[in-house]
């Protein structure tokens, strides 16, 4: 005799989300079949091992990787997911971070589907034109309508919340509208993802949710409280969220090195503070940092990556040696130094597989899947001034070298010299979060 997942949703007293996120999570061990349609059937062995699982889960409060274990699955679904059999929701899809997200797992990961979630009808049209439609879909919607994600996320395993306003000036200028797409949104995201049983959530954050000091980074640090708790409303269900936390990824248009090179033509360039330091982060790293995040996950953790800093100054020195160097004096709601991790975070912190774990505050969370993980010492913060691991002039030097000397395009020969280089080195260039300049003013530099 065999089942359809109804049956055995009211034969067990479990929602049918819940049955399809433990076959996920419990891979390998239920058993299920197929019929000629595809309609997964349910036989009587696999209706026993449902049971078990409820039983650990729900009468014994195991953890699914406690689970895991006493069913001798053992905890290998650390480090590792069957990326074909995922439908994934991008939300800001077409942004810098998605596109490029989309690029490597088409080639590497290839998943069963990847539905993209953003409002601008034109940025999807171009994406559909790179892409195609065979494994991208294209979905027009706002974080802010919780229905319409809620729509989107149907039948979906995992979500990757990337949509947020993301410049400090317009969110400092527009600050409900802020609070409506990063925290509401937030808000919606989460919502939608319990509601129809999605696995895993990771959310992008950002440095400037650390101690904010300007609105973005507030907006920010809600939606990453929000995220954290989101695995408190999640019940039996068990959807799982996660944060990811980086800085800026060096943008093309107003961002440092291409207005260096702009300034340059002119013989001086301008600083904000000499003493200015920032983290280098790649998109690739920041895909890599997301990928990691989705594999190790349990629920509650920001993931921060283990990234190099450099000097502005080493910057400027690298780029245009010859020039003047003006100072114009720190910005409003900028930071001297990126701040990744807290003191008040670094009590929980802990370095995991080439990252730090900032995991929940609560005595109830369990560090299953971090056994292998180091503290980091006492009083530790880890902020652009405060890192092991610097770039040097020589390092920034070959990293910014033109790739065809005499070419004007500053963002193309970026670019190219970063495909040519090591991983572990720098950066894309596309998309800083926070500054765009005015067409026609004076550029000043900021990073
Ligand atoms: N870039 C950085 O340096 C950096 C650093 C750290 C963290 N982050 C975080 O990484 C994430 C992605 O950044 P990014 O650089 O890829 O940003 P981006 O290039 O500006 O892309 C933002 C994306 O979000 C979509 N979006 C904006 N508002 C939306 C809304 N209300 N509903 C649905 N979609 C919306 C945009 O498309 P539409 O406009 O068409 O809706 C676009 O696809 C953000 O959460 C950001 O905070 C970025």
């Amino acid at each position: 005799m065999e089942y359809k997942i109804q049956e055995v949703s009211e034969r067990l007293h479990l929602p049918a989300s819940t049955i399809r996120y433990w076959e996920g999570e419990f891979d390998g061990f239920i058993t299920t079949k197929k019929t000629p349609g595809k309609q997964r059937r349910y036989t009587e062995h696999a209706i026993e091992q449902l049971r078990q699982i409820r039983d650990l889960v729900h009468v014994k409060k195991k953890s699914i990787a406690e689970a895991r274990k006493l069913l001798g699955i053992g905890n290998e679904d650390t480090g590792k997911i069957n990326w074909r059999k995922q439908s994934i929701l991008l939300t800001g899809g077409t942004g810098s971070f998605g596109k490029h997200f989309c690029t490597v797992m088409l080639e590497k990961y290839r998943p069963s589907v990847i539905r993209v979630y953003s409002r601008d009808e034109l940025k999807q049209h171009e994406m559909r034109q790179e892409f195609g439609e065979d494994k991208i879909r294209y979905f027009i919607g706002d974080v802010r309508d919780g229905d319409r994600l809620k729509r989107a996320m149907e039948g979906v395993d995992i979500v990757i919340h990337a949509a947020a306003l993301k410049q400090v000036p317009a969110c400092e200028y527009n600050p409900l509208e802020a609070v409506k797409t990063n925290i509401l949104g937030a808000k919606n995201v989460i919502d939608a993802a319990i509601n129809t049983g999605v696995k895993k959530v990771v959310a992008l954050s950002t440095d400037k949710a650390a101690n904010p000091a300007n609105l973005y980074g507030a907006t920010k640090l809600c939606a990453e409280k929000i995220f954290v708790h989101g695995n408190s409303y999640s019940g039996p269900r068990g959807t799982r969220f996660s944060c990811v936390r980086y800085g800026n990824v060096i943008g093309s248009r107003g961002s440092v090195i291409p207005v260096f090179r702009e300034q340059m033509k002119s013989g001086k360039i301008t600083i904000t503070d000499e003493k200015m330091t920032r983290f280098w982060i790649t998109l690739d790293q920041a895909v890599d940092l997301v990928v990691s995040a989705l594999c190790h996950m349990q629920g509650g953790e920001i993931f921060v990556p283990n990234i190099p800093s450099m000097k502005i100054t080493d910057l400027a020195r690298a780029i245009a040696p010859e020039c003047e160097v003006q100072t114009i004096g720190i910005r409003p709601g900028e930071k001297l130094h990126e701040t990744l991790i807290t003191a008040e975070e670094g009590r929980n912190t802990i370095a995991y597989n080439g990252m730090y774990v900032i995991m929940p505050d609560h005595s109830w969370w369990k560090r299953h899947n971090y056994e292998s993980g180091r503290k980091v010492p006492e009083g530790f913060v880890y902020s652009s001034n405060r890192n092991d691991h610097w770039l040097d002039i020589e390092a920034l030097r070959k990293i910014t070298r033109p790739a065809s000397p005499g070419t004007d395009d500053a963002v193309a020969n970026f670019v190219s010299t970063i495909h040519r280089l090591s991983e572990n080195v720098i950066l894309d260039m596309i998309g800083s979060e926070e500054n765009i300049p005015s067409p026609g003013k004076v550029l000043e530099v900021r990073i």
